[in-house]
């Protein structure tokens, strides 16, 4: 099945396909999130569907702790690199978020971590989420706030990249607001903050030269050259000395669906 196929433009794929894992959270953190989720489901053998499943950072927390996981994406480079790493699945299926070739309500779980705010319908791949979640059973989103980017330092530091994620980010009421009108009972709430450290000012600068993030990705090379030079003063003047560090905030929302 090519890209094509699975309902998402060109554009959208060649940037699905060249996202590149990165460390951009702290993984204690999601798997603090995810415990909170599991330790409320009783299913003997139970099945989690991790749908925007990336490079299966989720998929592997959730094997771990013994569910048999369909991880779902758009990319399939993600997927393929997501199959090298954790052999044991349940599934691997290259799909969009919202359409997912499934039947049943069959999972447990269904969890988005960093990948709703990406979707260019979060509504229909909540409804999707919910479709295939049995009742009484959870959907998990994990994700960055949009009154939480500012504290990035990528973010305060680049004004483009800023801007774009602003527009994409779903602030607190709006995710609530969109859970709520659905078959969804609010049963945890949370936000945990963590530090991305860097060895010097200049180390950071050069991962962000990468364009890790796809809001990076998709600023022109001009804006972007233009940024990241102002971006190096500015780090460089924050952090004249020693490690270079951004501050970052998830919020983990479990919501029990209710029919
Ligand atoms: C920031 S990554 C997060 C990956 C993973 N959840 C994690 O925490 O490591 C977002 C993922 O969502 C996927 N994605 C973007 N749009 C999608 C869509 N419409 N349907 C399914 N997956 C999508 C991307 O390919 C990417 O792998």
């Amino acid at each position: 099945m090519n890209q094509e196929q699975i309902g998402v433009s060109a554009a959208a794929a060649e940037l699905a396909s060249s996202y590149m894992p990165f460390a951009r959270y702290s993984e204690k953190l999601i798997r603090d999130f995810i415990l909170a989720a599991t330790s409320r489901l009783r299913s003997l053998t139970p099945v989690a569907i991790d749908v925007g499943a990336g490079t299966g950072t989720p998929a592997r927390i959730l094997r771990d702790l013994g569910y048999r996981v369909v991880a779902v994406d758009v990319s399939t480079a993600m997927l393929a690199k997501l199959a090298s790493d954790n052999p044991v699945l349940l599934a691997r299926i290259a799909a969009n978020a919202n359409a997912l070739p499934l039947t049943g309500r069959f999972a447990d779980l269904a969890l988005f971590v960093e990948s709703l705010h990406l979707l260019k319908d979060p509504e229909i791949a909540l409804d999707e989420a919910i479709r295939v979640t049995r009742p009484g059973g959870c959907i998990l989103i994990v994700d960055t706030l949009r009154e939480d980017l500012r504290i990035q330092v990528f973010h305060k530091y680049f004004p483009a990249f800023f801007d774009l994620d602003s527009q994409r980010h779903f602030s607190l009421s709006e995710l609530l607001s969109m859970a709520l009108g659905r078959p969804l009972r609010l049963i945890y709430l949370d936000t945990q903050e963590f530090e991305l450290t860097f060895p010097t000012a200049a180390a950071m600068t050069k991962f962000v030269s990468s364009r890790p993030f796809f809001g990076l990705r998709q600023l022109p090379e001009d804006v972007f050259v233009q940024q990241l030079e102002s971006f190096a003063h500015a780090v460089a003047r924050e952090f004249p000395v020693g490690p270079a560090i951004s501050a970052g905030r998830e919020t983990c929302v479990i919501l029990e669906v209710t029919s």
